[in-house]
């Protein structure tokens, strides 16, 4: 339990004085003191369960030994030198490792930067250039970061729109195919393929040129959206698709790469290459790195100083994601999500029997969302989902919610058995809670969640 809070509260009260607030999603007023596998302790010594893994960018857990032991080590022999401007050894194994790494047997390339956001503007500009067409297509309910690009992708809160607009030109925005709502879920995957494939199919008549599109972006499993997987079926038509008009197809694995569903990249359950991938959080277990990986022919259209940032692959972030892919590797943490992922699944379907406010519960591995709705209206309800959420973290299971009323569980991919069944229970329990009407509406204070 986490009752006493008051060195973080002090703490906090302090830098609210002095940090912006459009870099905070607020959800827990509490200030973080060190972290260890799926472990997080606060200032005050409470202890908490971590289903939030730091965004999904930290897969290997909190301070793995091995990516701690690569970090100070790097940190004794060089701590940073530019590789746009000379080569050191990590960037150079790092570049080589990821370029194999990728999906399909096409040769790759690799361009670093420093989070996953600069990676998806990567992908804008080298797209384009690679075409040479202007318009690119991506998806409603997107999260793909924070720069003026990947803000330009997203479409996911008026916040990433208000007050800065205009945003990238020649960006257009598609529905998900997201199954998981009333009337579609129902019906059958062709069917489910062909709703989702007319509005693309409008705009290419109306008012996107075809040939003038240089690429799709995507999620193959929408992070932000509520961890929805698309329907196999759909990306197949729109991978054919794209080949058939010469449009790229670039995926997003930033948040659902590195083991997070059950395989290595979530474009793995598509049976895809991709033309383009990003990947940034877990691939450096949290240290700032990014990279852009794609097709060699696709990196090569593009020349210095196109894409470079002075702190990108950095020496120590390069050691970090080196020993982090062998940590994943060594681990296999990619079978572990699966495995742990089945038997969370089976406690949220059991709790769904009990409680008649869980709706879709969509997702696989350790990378689930579970749908809280209002039980007459069948409407999202955000306020019992942060209800939810809120009296976990005082329990001490740290979990948010995304897309309105998703409850997100994405904990690191070590966490013990123990730990797991733990924090679930604890959710069981905050859920009986609700449904006694023992949560009331004083749990939430001021502006929380998204
Ligand atoms: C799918 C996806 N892409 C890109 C980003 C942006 O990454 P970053 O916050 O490192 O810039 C995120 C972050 O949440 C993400 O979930």
């Amino acid at each position: 339990m986490s009752e006493n809070i008051e060195n973080s509260k002090k703490m906090v009260e302090r830098e609210l004085q002095f940090y912006s607030k459009s870099s905070r999603v607020s959800y827990y007023d509490i200030v973080l003191d060190r972290g260890e596998g799926a472990l997080l302790y606060d200032v005050d010594g409470n202890e908490y369960i971590d289903l939030l893994a730091s965004a999904s960018a930290t897969n290997t857990g909190h301070c793995h030994p091995k990516v701690v032991k690569a970090i100070q080590e790097q940190a004794d022999m060089l701590v940073h030198y530019t590789p746009a401007y000379i080569w050191h050894t990590p960037e150079v194994e790092l570049a080589e490792k990821l370029a194999k790494l990728a999906p399909g047997d096409s040769p790759k390339k690799v361009a670093f930067g420093n989070s996953g956001s600069d990676a998806n503007d990567a992908v804008i500009k080298f797209a384009r250039a690679y075409t040479g067409r202007p318009y690119i297509i991506s998806f409603i309910g997107s999260y793909h970061g924070s720069t003026y690009g990947s803000m330009s992708l997203s479409a996911i809160s008026l916040g990433m729109r208000r007050k800065m607009g205009p945003l990238l030109p020649g960006i257009y925005h598609v529905p998900y195919p997201n199954i998981y709502q009333e009337g579609i879920y129902e019906m059958s995957e062709e069917e489910q393929v062909e709703h989702f494939f007319k509005p693309i199919e409008e705009m290419f008549k109306y008012y996107v040129p075809v040939k003038e599109t240089a690429a799709f972006v995507l999620e193959p499993i929408a992070g932000d959206l509520g961890i929805v997987p698309a329907p196999k079926l759909f990306w197949k038509k729109l991978h054919e698709f794209c080949q058939e008009h010469g449009i790229l197809f670039a995926i997003d694995e930033v948040n659902q790469g590195l083991g997070r569903t059950g395989k290595m990249w979530s474009i793995d359950h598509y049976d895809i290459e991709p033309d383009i991938m990003v990947v940034g959080k877990s691939i450096a277990s949290g240290m700032p790195l990014s990279a852009i990986i794609a097709k060699a022919e696709i990196m090569d259209s593009l020349s210095a100083p196109a894409h470079l940032f002075t702190t990108a692959g950095n020496p120590i972030c390069c050691a970090a994601s080196l020993a982090t892919l062998e940590v994943i590797e060594e681990e296999h943490l990619a079978e572990r999500s699966e495995k742990l992922g089945k038997n969370a699944r089976e406690r949220f379907e059991a709790m769904k029997e009990k409680y008649n406010f869980i709706g879709f519960i969509h997702g696989a591995g350790l990378n689930m969302g579970v749908t809280i709705i209002d039980p007459e209206t069948k409407q999202k309800d955000q306020m019992s989902a942060l209800k939810i959420v809120t009296r976990a973290f005082q329990k001490g299971v740290c979990v948010i919610t995304i897309a309105e009323s998703v409850i997100r569980f994405q904990p690191p991919l070590v966490i013990t058995e123990e730990q797991l069944d733990k924090a679930l229970n604890v959710l069981d329990e905050c859920m009986q809670e609700l449904l006694d009407g023992k949560l009331s509406d004083d749990l939430i204070s001021g502006e929380r969640g998204w």
